[in-house]
């Protein structure tokens, strides 16, 4: 009763901890809860009370009230971006006091109401529909703002106040469709803010004289410019204009334009005479054609140009107007990506590009040929263009004294095997050639002093022997190619990270790691390893560098052959040492064979192995024998199962240990002493016994040869019965006889004995078992009682 208490006591207690565990694990999954894209109307009511991040944005939600989320005490982050909500009274959030990240942009927001609020960080009501700016007095106390959304159709001034004595990192401004109807002092220079995005109306031409010169941004961002009907007269040229006098401006980035060629070039201009460092335009659809106009290059401050994402409807004027205005550029940095830009012109001066980026365009093998003015650039990109010669690139580059960096992927380069160009750049450091058509050939010429090189994604099926040294190179990514082994590091000295995955490598080779003591970190994952002997050297090694090394291991090695194996991890292959190596296979034969040896040797000199065996095969030989003989033979008259002769000198033996073994069977006996009938002769004697008898017993010793064998050698050579077969003959040696013991006149023991068909009498007691079991069956008792019973019924 105790026990069952104890045990009932027991269950419960795991049971509770099972519980334990079980809500912990639920409750963190439960802290963020993603509802977004659910078709919810109304915010979720089953929400976990420690929900800290709650995303229920495209959904349907019109209303957000006090009791739908009041209970969440510990909501930090609430987006309800994407929604249909129309109206909100910010005093719903007043019990959610770890609130400090709402989203509601991209609802229908017309009003709020406010309240009191203190740990906003990100507040979002960007894309919406509010007429003024949505900012109420009590924002003057979110000390914390960091980012604040806003979007309206009219900027008064009053209107920023409260929040003008706020510090806030990032402002953005989305002015809504009627925006610039209505002409009013606008209040951008009250945003005190780093950064200032202001978005324009979408589907307008530009029509806007807001002066965001006045702002106190230092990032200052400008999306939607729609300039197409008049050339030259767009207002936004006129906004731009301002930020000129504008004295602190780091970066201007200008996103989704559509306008033409001319003013594209005008607004450069304009950017370029302003006193920024960094100036970015990014999606720009363009019309119309150039006219050939000077660009006035003095005075900029401007150190980086980046133009990226260009359409161009028509092409129908010459282009090099346009890559002489951007290849005379004195500044450092330069991008023209993803325009279609089908060539380059080499600047006419020694040119301070320390860094070009041109990737994403249909630039071809003339680009910068012969080119002797880009000697101060350090990187270049020209990765996804249309180069096709890489001996091209390679003299492109000799001219680049300070070349460091080459990106030339993702293009269709390939490298002759007759080619005699190698003048690479020789202080190039990193050279990115992946996704090419590249051979075996390309390591012929490869930089001097480059220490990373990517060559993936290309058809190198081996990396020869004879490459020039590279003692530099640290990195070296041959992924996806046709390699069948790792590389030696006999010629990458430096060698530190290898990526040789994806290949066609089957047995790397084993002393991979003593060669490259510098690796620290490869990957050589799906590759057709072969799991054989060979492999074992290498899974060894793998298994010891794995963790910090061998960042794909153990999950990406794979047994590819022998079919049998296919699949299995490489960690998980095993094969015993024995099937692997011939020395040892020879050496545990020989080793198997000497103890087999050795065990036999000691088997016949301690336990007479050779009786046993002799023993055995003479049993096998009589029971077959037995099995052999002819019924009719023996139903024939007999009186007893065996006649023994001896020698008196052995009766003792006979007595005592022949006879009581042989008569504990209840075998008849005839001796010749006992059942002899006086008056007859000896022979007579003999021959009746015999001729009674089922076997006849000779214990043969020399006293035996001696006094009783003449008679028995003159009844052979008189009497035939024997047949020459001897099958009822059994002999026993008691003691051994010398052959020479033997008269010569013994023709038929001699025979006999030669035949080595006697049962040997053993001195060891312990052999005294089988050769009882081995006379028994000698004289086959069974069979003789089998014939009793025939006779009987
Ligand atoms: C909220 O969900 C939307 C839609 O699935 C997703 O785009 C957005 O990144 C999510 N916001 C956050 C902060 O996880
Ligand atoms: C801002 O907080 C101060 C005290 O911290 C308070 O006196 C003032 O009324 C608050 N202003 C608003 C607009 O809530
Ligand atoms: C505004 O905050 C930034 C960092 O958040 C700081 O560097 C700057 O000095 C602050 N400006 C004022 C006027 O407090
Ligand atoms: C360039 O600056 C110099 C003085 O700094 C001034 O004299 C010159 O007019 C400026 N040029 C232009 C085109 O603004
Ligand atoms: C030029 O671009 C490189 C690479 O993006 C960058 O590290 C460097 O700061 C840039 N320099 C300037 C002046 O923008
Ligand atoms: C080489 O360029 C490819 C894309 O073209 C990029 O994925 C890879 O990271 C670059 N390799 C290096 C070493 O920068």
């Amino acid at each position: 009763m105790i026990q069952m208490k104890f045990r009932i006591f027991h269950f419960v207690i795991i049971f509770m901890l099972i519980r334990e565990i079980k809500t912990q694990v639920s409750a963190e999954s439960e802290f963020l809860v993603d509802r977004s894209k659910t078709g919810l109307t109304h915010v979720p009511k089953d929400l976990s009370l420690k929900t800290t991040t709650l995303n229920i944005s495209q959904n349907y939600i019109s209303e957000v009230q006090s009791s739908d989320i009041l209970s969440l005490s510990e909501l930090k982050i609430l987006i309800l971006s994407h929604n249909k909500i129309q109206y909100l009274d910010l005093s719903v959030f007043k019990f959610n006091q770890e609130l400090e990240y709402l989203d509601l942009s991209h609802n229908k927001l017309r009003t709020i109401s406010c309240h009191p609020t203190v740990n906003f960080k990100h507040l979002d009501l960007s894309f919406n529909a509010f007429d003024a700016l949505p900012i109420c007095k009590e924002f003057g106390n979110l000390s914390q703002l960091k980012f604040l959304g806003l979007s309206a159709t009219q900027l008064q001034k009053s209107s920023v106040q409260p929040i003008a004595h706020l510090n806030i990192s990032e402002v953005l401004l989305v002015l809504g469709d009627s925006y610039g109807e209505k002409e009013e002092p606008d209040g951008l220079q009250d945003f005190n803010t780093r950064s200032l995005h202001v978005v324009f109306p979408t589907k307008k031409e530009f029509h806007f004289i807001l002066d965001v010169s006045v702002s106190t941004a230092v990032n200052l961002e400008l999306s939607n410019i729609k300039c197409v009907l008049h050339d030259n007269e767009c207002y936004f040229l006129d906004v731009l204009s301002k930020l000129q006098k504008k004295p602190r401006l780091s970066k201007l980035t200008l996103n989704n334009i559509e306008t033409t060629w001319n003013t594209l070039i005008n607004i450069i201009h304009i950017g370029w005479h302003t006193n920024m460092e960094y100036f970015s335009i990014s999606n720009v659809k363009l019309q119309g054609q150039l006219d050939l106009k000077k660009f006035d290059y003095s005075n900029t401050s401007l150190k980086a140009l980046s133009i990226q994402q260009v359409v161009s409807d028509v092409f129908s004027f010459p282009q090099s107007n346009i890559y002489s205005i951007f290849s005379n550029m004195k500044i450092q940095n330069l991008t023209v990506s993803g325009t279609r830009m089908l060539h380059m012109l080499c600047p006419s001066q020694i040119s301070p590009f320390l860094y070009l980026d041109f990737s994403n365009n249909l630039l071809t093998d003339t680009i910068f040929k012969n080119c002797a003015t880009l000697i101060a650039l350090k990187t270049l990109s020209l990765k996804m263009n249309q180069l096709k010669e890489l001996a091209n690139i390679i003299l492109m580059t000799k001219e680049m004294k300070s070349l460091q960096q080459l990106d030339i992927s993702q293009n269709s380069l390939r490298y002759g095997d007759d080619e005699n160009t190698c003048s690479w750049a020789e202080s190039l450091l990193s050279l990115n050639m992946s996704s090419n058509t590249l051979t075996d050939s390309v390591f012929r010429c490869l930089p001097p002093k480059v220490k990373v090189l990517d060559l993936h994604n290309n058809r190198i099926t081996n990396i020869p022997k004879d490459v020039t040294r590279l003692e530099a190179l640290q990195e070296l990514n041959v992924a996806f190619n046709s390699l069948t082994d790792l590389p030696g590091c006999g010629t990458f000295s430096s060698l530190s990270a290898l990526i040789i995955d994806h290949n066609s490598v089957s047995h790397p080779l084993a002393d991979f790691f003593q060669n490259c003591q510098k690796i620290r970190s490869m990957k050589a994952g799906n590759n057709p390893f072969q799991c054989t002997c060979e492999l074992r050297e290498f899974i060894k090694n793998m298994n010891q560098v794995s963790s910090e090394v061998a960042w794909d291991w153990p999950d990406s090695y794979k047994c590819d052959y022998p079919e049998s194996s296919k699949g299995i991890l490489l960690k998980d292959f095993h094969v015993s040492p024995l099937s692997c190596s011939t020395t040892l296979l020879i050496l545990t034969i020989v080793t198997t064979m000497l103890v087999l040896a050795a065990t036999v040797t000691f088997l016949c000199c301690y336990f007479d192995l050779p009786w046993y065996l002799r023993m055995m095969c003479q049993w096998t030989q009589t029971r077959h024998r037995a099995r052999n003989i002819h019924l009719e033979e023996l139903q024939r008259k007999l009186q007893f199962h065996a006649f023994i002769s001896y020698s008196g000198h052995d009766s003792a033996w006979v007595k005592k240990e022949l006879l009581p073994n042989l008569e504990k069977e209840n075998l008849q006996i005839c001796l010749h002493e006992r059942n002899f009938v006086p008056g007859k002769s000896i022979l007579e004697n003999i021959i009746n016994c015999i001729e009674k008898s089922y076997k006849s017993i000779f214990v043969l010793s020399p006293n035996f040869i001696r006094s009783e064998w003449c008679h028995y050698e003159l009844y052979f050579a008189h009497h035939n019965l024997f047949h020459g077969d001897f099958d009822n003959l059994i002999l026993i040696l008691l003691e051994s006889i010398p052959q020479y013991s033997i008269p010569s006149s013994y023709h038929k023991l001699k025979t006999l004995m030669a035949r080595r068909t006697y049962l040997k009498w053993p001195t060891e007691k312990s052999k005294h078992g089988l050769f009882w079991a081995n006379l028994r069956a000698a004289i086959n008792i069974n069979l003789m009682n089998q014939v009793k019973e025939i006779n009987h019924t």
